[in-house]
């Protein structure tokens, strides 16, 4: 019989939820402000693994948006992406469906096109190696509408390098009704819709995203246990949730890892799978996240075989 963490290792997942820019670890984040000339406000790798303790997103979102302000050329975007696709294979991933934030670099004078033309270098060799890959461009949520229809304006010649769109950021005080035009043109050019929604947020703005957005996937959807017609509607239409334990316990979601209601929702019968969302912030790829919240919530061999096959069933490569 083998233990759990070798059926972790060795059973194929996909990740359906994974920002790109969370997977800066501080070394390459030091690397590139050298090469960029950016100056950051650590003296060294260790200072910043330090300062990341959050109370809330907003504290994360802070660190994350100054971190990625490193990131500059198509050169820095493959790195980046590259790092992230090989670390991801080594856990046994052989599909990933990885999210961008184009808002946070335009804003900062980068091209979309080095931007993408990074992504998608770095995704080619990655199939090459055996792992499928594709790109969901998110919508920062505290940012305007009118900002997310010049990103998707922006986006329509690179139209068929993406596989979808998201929403993302702060999600309190940005429901996603706010974007309920930008994602029905984003459905008419053909794109697969998901949200970010149920992590902060209420049990509302899940059910927004299905019904206003009509999103196909929710990412996050923690706190759509608390509304019981709302776990009906998840389970009845089979609509994934992309879990992220440890992105839960460093948000503070959960108090605790024992206190997870990754068990819970596979007992109620949805959908669920476990994802990293930002590894090199929150302390730990995919088997990580398998493997303390398993442990945490004594997961079953079953379990684990579960989550992995919800991973595929969730994916649009399904
Ligand atoms: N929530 C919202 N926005 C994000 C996250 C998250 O967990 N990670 C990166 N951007
Ligand atoms: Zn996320």
């Amino acid at each position: 019989m083998p233990n759990l963490n070798e059926v972790i290792r060795n059973t194929p997942k996909a990740e359906l939820h994974i920002h790109v820019e969370g997977s800066l670890e501080p070394e390459m984040m030091f690397d590139l402000a050298r090469r960029n000339g950016v100056s950051l406000p650590y003296g060294d790798v260790d200072e910043v693994r330090r300062a990341y303790s959050f109370r809330n997103l907003q504290e994360f979102l802070d660190l994350y948006y100054e971190g990625m302000s490193v990131l500059r050329t198509e050169d820095d975007f493959f790195a980046l992406a590259d790092a992230y696709l090989r670390r991801a294979a080594a856990d046994n991933v052989v599909h990933v469906e990885m999210f961008f934030d184009p808002q946070a670099h335009t804003a900062r004078g980068v091209s979309l096109r080095a931007l993408m033309d990074g992504l998608e270098r770095a995704s080619d060799c990655s199939r090459e190696r055996g792992v499928s890959v594709s790109l969901i461009l998110c919508f920062l949520r505290h940012l305007t509408e009118t900002e997310a229809f010049e990103t998707l304006e922006a986006a329509e010649p690179c139209r068929d390098r993406l596989l979808g769109v998201g929403l993302d950021s702060s999600e309190v005080g940005h429901p996603p009704s706010k974007f309920a035009r930008v994602f029905e043109a984003a459905r008419d050019m053909g794109l697969r819709l998901v949200a970010h929604a149920g992590e902060e947020g209420p049990p509302e703005y899940v059910w927004e995203a299905l019904d206003i957005l009509g999103v196909e996937r929710i990412d996050h959807g923690n706190r759509a246990l608390e509304d019981d017609a709302l776990v009906a509607r998840l389970r009845e239409d089979r609509i994934p949730l992309t879990v992220c334990p440890l992105s839960n316990l460093e948000l503070r979601v959960v108090d605790d890892l024992a206190a997870h209601p990754i068990k819970r929702m596979l007992d109620l019968g949805l959908l669920a799978t476990v994802n990293s969302d930002d590894p090199a912030y929150f302390g730990g790829y995919i088997n990580e996240n398998f493997r303390r919240v398993a442990e945490a919530v004594d997961l079953s061999t079953d379990d684990i075989q579960t989550l992995a096959r919800n991973s595929f069933t969730a994916s649009f490569a399904a």
